[in-house]
Parts: structure tokens; C-alpha cells; sequence
């Protein structure tokens, strides 16, 4: 199969490159500014995905079986600088994504998140529950996976994701990543013990993704995730306590929301993914965090200060 792959240097799209080449598929890779190599991608274009007329033709140039959407403006706060082109990635770009898989008749698989929900239900959140977003990133997922229904619904599928982690192409950017990144600076990261996510890897999505890309009967908005809700505290314990780091080592500082109001307006306490209606279809099993970490790597850009400290 032929995929067209957005975000293709991203931390999903990268894994969405390395499983669909294993699993037989070519795969056209679109980054923005990442210059390097990209593991699974046959051919590389860069790309700036605002510009729509650039997304027009290169899709119909590549004619693609399926297309798969994984660029985006993905870090909240960077939503809020600039909301612009925020737009552009999280909403026009799914919209013309589906409109041109309408077009062509291709597969579409697109990317959203857990926070288009507020985040105060203890119980997991089922696909069709009232969404509530409570910062702008959710609202612009929220639109984004609003207009790819409307534009392709006999073609298109949503996925929502959760808090992710998996090795990233530049090796800065998933949660363990992040976590590394810290330590290796003399950093404590500060995680909150009343917040919680139901962690994956980028690299099981991914295998969700293209499983979705072959299978072209599932259409509509689902939730995918890990199989445990955790504090951000104890996810950031367990990857402590994986890698064999100690306190010393691999500082952690607790806090809870209490601690910081502001900031807490824009979080979701709480976000449980109902995943049984796409797991009881799919092949790919969603993962406990102790399966997830046994596939992780040392980020490459932390391996000197973790080798070390050993
Ligand atoms: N990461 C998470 O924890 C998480 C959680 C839930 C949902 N999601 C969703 O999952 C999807 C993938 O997220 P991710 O974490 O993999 O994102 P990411 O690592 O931040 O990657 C974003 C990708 O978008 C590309 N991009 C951004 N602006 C572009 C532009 N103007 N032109 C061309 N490419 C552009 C980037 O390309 P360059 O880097 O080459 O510029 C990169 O490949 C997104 O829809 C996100 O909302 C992510």
C-alpha cells in the first residue's frame, strides 16, 4: 500500500514509518524542518503543511491508498503563541487532508487527543461522551477531527491518543524523553501526583495506525491508550525505577495542582480512555506501562550522562 504520511519527522509519525515499512508498505514521509533521516520513509518530502495548495498537489502527485496525519502544533502552549498557525496544522490542514482523501478515494487516518474532554470524570471517557476542551490546543483538536468526519466520513478514522511516550526522532520530545532531558541538565522535573493519564507508547499507536490504514471497515472517532491510569508522578517514578537510576540520579519533585492554580486551569485532572470498542477489533493489544517501558530506549542525545551514571 502506498501511505502518505504527515508529520512523518514527528513522535508518532516516526513510529508510524518504522511499522508500516515492517508491515510491507511504502511510504511517502512529509516533514517540516527536520533535516535528517527518517527510518521506514521511502521518500521524503519537505513540506510547509500550511500552505494549501503545496498539500493539494503533492497528494495528488502521490496518489496515495491511504493518508496518514500526524503533523501538528502539539504542544499546548505553543498553541497559544501562535494561534495562526495552529489553525493552519490542527484544523484547515485535517480539512483539506480529508477532503482530498474524498478525492482520491484514499484511507484516511487522523490523530487527535484526549483533551478534547475537561478532564473531571474519574470514570473512563467513552468516544461519544460531551467533549469539553479547556484550552485551545483541545478546542483545535476538537475542530480538526470535526472536519475530517464532515469531509470523509466513508473514508476517515480519529484516533484519540493519549499522553505519549516512545523514542522520538530527534530523542527530546515523548514523556521519558522529556524526563531524560531534565536529569542529564541537573534538573528536577516537577510532576504532579494528582494528575492522571493513561500513558502509551507512540510505537503501539503507531501499529494501531497502520492496522487502521489496512482496514478500511472502521470508520468514525475512537480512544486509544495504555492499559493503566497513572499520576504523572508515578509514570515519572516507573521510568525512574526501569532504567535502574536512583533518587540521587533521577530527582522527581512532587507537586499538586493546588500548587500551581494557573497553570492547573489549562490541565486536565483527570483523562481515562474507554479503548474496548477499537480494541476488541484490532489485532495490536494495548500495553501495561511495564510492557511499554521494556521497549524503550536511553534517548540518544542522553546516552553519555546515563552511561555515566551507571
Ligand atoms: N505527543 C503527545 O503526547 C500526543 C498526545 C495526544 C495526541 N497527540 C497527537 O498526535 C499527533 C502527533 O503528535 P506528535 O507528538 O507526534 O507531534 P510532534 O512530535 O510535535 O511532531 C509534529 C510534526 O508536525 C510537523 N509539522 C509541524 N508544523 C509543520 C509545518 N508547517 N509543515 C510541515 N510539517 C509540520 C513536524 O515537522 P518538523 O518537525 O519536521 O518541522 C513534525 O513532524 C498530533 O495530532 C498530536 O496532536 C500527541
Amino acid at each position: 500500500m502506498n501511505l502518505f504520511l504527515t508529520g512523518a519527522s514527528g513522535l508518532v509519525g516516526s513510529a508510524v514509518a518504522r511499522a508500516a515499512a515492517r508491515r510491507g508498505h511504502r511510504v511517502t514521509g512529509v516533514v517540516g524542518r527536520f533535516p535528517g533521516e527518517i527510518a521506514g520513509v521511502s521518500k521524503t518530502l519537505a513540506l510547509d503543511l500550511a500552505r494549501e495548495a503545496a498539500v493539494s498537489s503533492a497528494v495528488l502527485d502521490a496518489f496515495p491508498d491511504a493518508i496518514v496525519n500526524c503533523a501538528a502544533v502539539s504542544v499546548p502552549e505553543k498553541c497559544d503563541s501562535d494561534p495562526a498557525l495552529a489553525q493552519a496544522l490542527n484544523v484547515a490542514l485535517p480539512a483539506t487532508l480529508a477532503r482530498l482523501a474524498h478525492h482520491v478515494s484514499a484511507r484516511l487516518v487522523h490523530i487527535s487527543s484526549e483533551q478534547v474532554f475537561a478532564g473531571t470524570k474519574t470514570t473512563p471517557y467513552r468516544a461519544d461522551d460531551p467533549v469539553a476542551p479547556i484550552n485551545l490546543y483541545g478546542r483545535q483538536k476538537l475542530d480538526g477531527e470535526r472536519a475530517v468526519q464532515a469531509a470523509a466520513p466513508d473514508f476517515a478514522v480519529t484516533i484519540r491518543a493519549p499522553l505519549l511516550m516512545g523514542d522520538s526522532a530527534g530523542g527530546q520530545r515523548s514523556t521519558h524523553e522529556r524526563l531524560f532531558a531534565d536529569w542529564a541538565a541537573g534538573r528536577t522535573p516537577r510532576l504532579y501526583t494528582d494528575e492522571f493519564r493513561q500513558v502509551c507508547t507512540a510505537e503501539n499507536l503507531a501499529e494501531v495506525i497502520v492496522e487502521l490504514c489496512e482496514r478500511r471497515d472502521l470508520r468514525g472517532v475512537f480512544h486509544w491508550a495504555g492499559t493503566e491510569l497513572l499520576s504523572r508522578y508515578e509514570i515519572g517514578r516507573r521510568v525512574r525505577e526501569h532504567f535502574k537510576l536512583s533518587e540521587r540520579q533521577a530527582p522527581l519533585a512532587a507537586i499538586t495542582r493546588a500548587d500551581t492554580p494557573e497553570v492547573a486551569q489549562k490541565r486536565q485532572p483527570c483523562l481515562a480512555l474507554d479503548i474496548s470498542p477499537l480494541a476488541g477489533k484490532l489485532k495490536t493489544r494495548p500495553q501495561s506501562l511495564a510492557e511499554q517501558l521494556a521497549g524503550m530506549k536511553i534517548p540518544p542525545p542522553c546516552r553519555e550522562w546515563y552511561l555515566s551514571n551507571r
